[in-house]
């Protein structure tokens, strides 16, 4: 996509938002460690079990550097070595050359030490060490330092994936993942894609009162031709600012796809969109699941019943067993105060998940039935509602943004006094 088209990063008044540097994935390499001190070890496997290192092959093993010239005098080096020491100074600088000699010279090396030694550290560096690192290890900043020494720093810039899934279906996933995509654009003027991957079902073409479109089944149909030109022809432009790949949502189609495909496909929508949002369908397959777990950020939308306090008490446990080093997931309580339905008090289901949600939100059938049928947000239908208003936080929260006052529509009367002043 050219950068010139409504969803291409930079286009509007979105810089620098993004995942951060540190946040992109590390590449497909290999990286062994050999430790000296059970608290490396333990932060070495929680950074191995990070998400932004799922495609690198990790293996840690104890003995320290003399472990690792033992086992590479017969084996290859991988692409990155870890290595810890005990010793200081010119103990261990000797002990480091040793590993020099059994080393291939494209292999790349992280040394962790004990104590904070310059003159240490500037005798590695001489040696065409990557880095020294004093333990107790930080798994983020090491996931930081080893994208630093793969990803290249002019790279450009990605997009944060932001994906919406239901704790049981028709909670309200897909309205609220719209919503808080248009808010995004519309409001904080960060461009946007919305990806629909429901794709008998999905919504977001009548949501946005768009045509349907084969957008992402074409797109997931063929992903080796999957390039920023193609997908701009599949995008459905709703406005300046948002982007929908949009789902056929006819049944009469096989929808099968490669596993594979949905991760290329986001990794086509990021690097052309600085946000994504992803309106998950409400099944559970293995490619629903990795792409969960490889998201920036997660929003549960869920009922308070008590279907969906098992399902999201089942995906809070999953998200945090397998996503050390991210905060919990966001919890959105939608239709609360059905009229005659017995519900379960929210703290208690707060209680029982662990997380509190980030949003009650009521049940208000005539509000989001208005917007349904007009295909508009609910901040178009009822600007200053509190429902309108708790939309912009959770499109905050999910960005970190905050929407200026004039884009909240509720000062015109200080934009004519700010007018007064400079006349
Ligand atoms: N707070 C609410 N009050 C009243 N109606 C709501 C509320 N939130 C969503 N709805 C309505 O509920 C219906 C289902 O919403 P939606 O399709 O977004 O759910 P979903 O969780 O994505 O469902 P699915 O499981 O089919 O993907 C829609 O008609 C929507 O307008
Ligand atoms: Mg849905």
């Amino acid at each position: 996509m050219a950068k010139s088209t409504p969803s291409g990063l930079g286009g509007g008044g979105d810089a620098g938002f993004g995942a951060a540097p540190h946040e992109r994935p590390v590449p497909r390499i290999s990286i062994q460690a050999f430790c000296e001190f059970p608290d490396t070890g333990a932060a070495l496997q929680r950074a191995a079990a990070d998400r932004r290192l799922a495609k690198a092959h990790v293996t840690v093993q104890l003995g320290g550097i003399q472990a690792a010239v033992e086992h590479h005098a017969a084996n290859p080096t991988p692409n990155l070595l870890i290595v810890e020491t005990r010793l200081q100074g010119k103990t261990a600088v000797d002990e480091i050359d040793r590993l020099a000699d059994v080393c291939d010279p494209a292999t790349k090396v992280i040394i962790v030490g004990r104590v904070n030694d310059v003159e240490l550290y500037r005798e590695l560096m001489r040696r065409g060490v990557s880095e020294y690192l004093v333990a107790p290890l930080n798994p983020l900043h090491l996931i930081e330092v080893i994208s630093g020494l793969y990803l290249n720093p002019e790279a450009a810039p990605i997009g944060r994936v932001v994906t919406f899934v239901g704790a049981r279906g028709g909670v309200g996933s897909s309205t609220l993942a719209h919503n808080v995509g248009w808010c995004i654009a519309e409001r904080l003027k960060i461009n946007t894609t919305i990806v629909d991957f429901d794709m008998p079902f999905g919504t977001v073409g009548l949501n946005f009162n768009e045509e349907p479109s084969q957008g992402v089944a074409d797109a997931l149909s063929s992903p080796e031709r999957l390039d920023d030109v193609l997908l701009d022809r599949l995008l459905v432009k709703s406005t300046d600012h948002l982007s929908l790949l949009a789902s056929p949502a006819i049944v009469d189609r096989n929808y099968e796809a490669e596993h594979s495909s949905y991760e290329a496909v986001l990794d086509t929508v990021r690097a052309t969109t600085p946000c994504v949002i992803v309106d998950m369908p409400h099944i559970w397959t293995p490619w629903v699941r990795d792409a969960l777990l490889s998201s920036d950020d997660i929003v549960i939308v869920a009922t308070p019943d008590l279907g969906s306090l098992r399902t999201t008490k089942s995906f809070v446990d999953l998200l945090k067993q397998n996503r050390p080093n991210d905060p919990p997931p966001k919890l959105v309580l939608n239709q609360v105060n059905t009229p005659k339905r017995p519900e379960i008090p929210i703290k208690d289901f707060s209680e029982t998940v662990g997380i509190a949600p980030s949003l009650v939100l009521p049940f208000e059938p005539q509000l989001y039935g208005s917007a349904a049928n007009n295909g508009q947000m609910v901040m178009e239908v009822q600007p200053r509602s509190a429902t309108a208003e708790s939309i912009r936080q959770l499109a905050e929260m999910v960005t970190g943004r905050a929407v200026q006052a004039e884009e909240k529509g509720v000062l015109p009367f200080l934009s004519f006094l700010k007018g007064k002043k400079t006349a």
